[in-house]
């Protein structure tokens, strides 16, 4: 899978994709990230990129000249699957969008700033606007993080545990159960007995109630969906 990602501040993204899972993805050749410095399409040499809001107000607009620029390159070299706009007013990341996602080839993904792009980049290029909460953040670049990094994650070979993906928080609807690791006993707080047994199937059963009991006491809306 291809990444394409259009930020005004590519050194914030550039760090995080050469770190751990993300960059093992790509070692292994099954994530392909590149970051594109939206200013290199700058309409003018002092790098303008954005404007004032045609009918006043505080706050600058993303120029459409630029994205255009941009976008429309990369699409001459290939065809992508979605052109994705980070934005508060998006549609709320979840876990089956993430999971449709990972399944595309290429993808672009345009991180939002100031007062967000002119309305006709929406019109003429986003297939898909995705928020990752009811939030506000400075730019769309963690969100573009946060998104990148949910959808790699589960591309099969990126995890060295397969299984392990599938049995994340919200990939059933659940909260994921609790987990121990050794000491068995720390301090007098113990692992639960069954977790020692070597009884899988009861094991199996144990974490789904308590994947249930979980979800239904933090996040008693999942189990309305
Ligand atoms: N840009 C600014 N705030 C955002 C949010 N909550 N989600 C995605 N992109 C954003």
């Amino acid at each position: 899978m291809r990444i394409d990602i259009i930020s005004c501040q590519p050194d914030l993204l550039t760090s995080f994709f050469t770190h751990s899972i993300l960059k093992r993805a790509q070692e292994r050749q099954l994530a392909e990230i590149h970051v594109h410095d939206l200013r290199k399409f700058a309409i003018n040499k002092h790098g303008q990129i954005d404007d004032y809001a045609f009918g006043g107000g505080a706050g600058m607009v993303m120029m459409i000249e630029p994205i255009d620029k941009c976008i429309s390159g990369l699409k001459a070299e290939r065809n992508y699957d979605a052109v994705i706009y980070m934005t508060p007013d998006g549609e709320l990341l979840k876990q089956p969008a993430v999971n449709r996602f990972s399944l595309l080839n290429n993808i672009i993904i345009l991180c939002g700033h100031y007062k967000g792009v002119d309305e006709r980049v929406r019109q003429l290029f986003i297939t898909h606007e995705i928020s990752i909460g009811d939030y506000v953040l400075s730019g769309g670049e963690l969100g573009a993080a946060v998104l990148a990094d949910a959808i790699i994650r589960i591309i099969p070979g990126v995890l060295n545990d397969e299984s392990s993906a599938l049995t994340d928080s919200f990939q059933d609807g659940l909260l994921a159960p609790p987990v121990y690791t050794r000491p068995a006993d720390y301090n007098g707080l113990k692992v639960p007995e069954i977790l020692l047994s070597g009884n899988q199937p009861k094991i199996e059963d144990w974490r789904h109630e308590q994947a249930i009991a979980r979800t239904k006491t933090r996040r008693p809306d999942l189990l309305e969906d």
